[in-house]
């Protein structure tokens, strides 16, 4: 493998690890402003970002590449407001897009075909979580920093509908 886009990969891990860690934080502070739904929402973002990160790993591995493992940084202990949760959420998701699309240019540039297809894969989930976190954004800005509009979009990630996403997967029981 080119030994830019190795790197790359290696370094874009932390990005991954540093989300799961932050949106781990989130839903614990979610948590404890009694908003349930958008912490279990939260939540589940955390251990994708976990999965995000393996998927790196695997292809790294399966190919026989050194995997070098980031040390991940202690996240916020809090937020001002769930707005300010949103805003981070998407600012983290845009920065993690523009990491994906750095390295699926590289992997283009330097002809790796594994790589641009495994990449493809996050341009695509990258579009749904930076739609989520806007849809998100959007809807508190609306209604939410008031005490009923956030508990209505509280229900609704209770429900599992996500703002922004067309797509709506069924509320997890587990
Ligand atoms: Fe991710």
């Amino acid at each position: 493998m080119d030994a830019d886009l190795l790197k790359g990969l290696n370094e874009h891990l932390k990005l991954e690890f540093r989300a799961s860690h932050e949106y781990l934080a989130m839903s614990v502070w979610l948590a404890e402003h009694d908003l349930p739904g958008f912490a279990r929402w939260v939540r589940q973002q955390s251990g994708d970002e976990l999965l995000h990160a393996q998927r790196i790993i695997d292809h790294l591995v399966e190919r026989d590449q050194k995997v070098v493992l980031p040390a991940v940084p202690a996240p916020p202990s809090g937020w001002d407001t769930a707005e300010a949760v949103c805003e981070h959420i998407m600012r983290n998701e845009q920065e993690v897009t523009a990491s994906i699309d750095a390295l699926y240019s590289l992997a283009e540039k330097v002809r790796d075909r594994p790589a641009t297809v495994m990449l493809q894969w996050f341009v695509n989930e990258q579009m749904e979580e930076e739609a989520a976190a806007r849809g998100l954004l959007g809807r508190i800005r609306l209604a939410g920093n008031t005490g009923v509009g956030l508990l209505m979009i509280d229900q609704e990630l209770s429900a599992g509908r996500v703002p922004g996403i067309q797509s709506q997967a069924p509320a997890s029981t587990a």
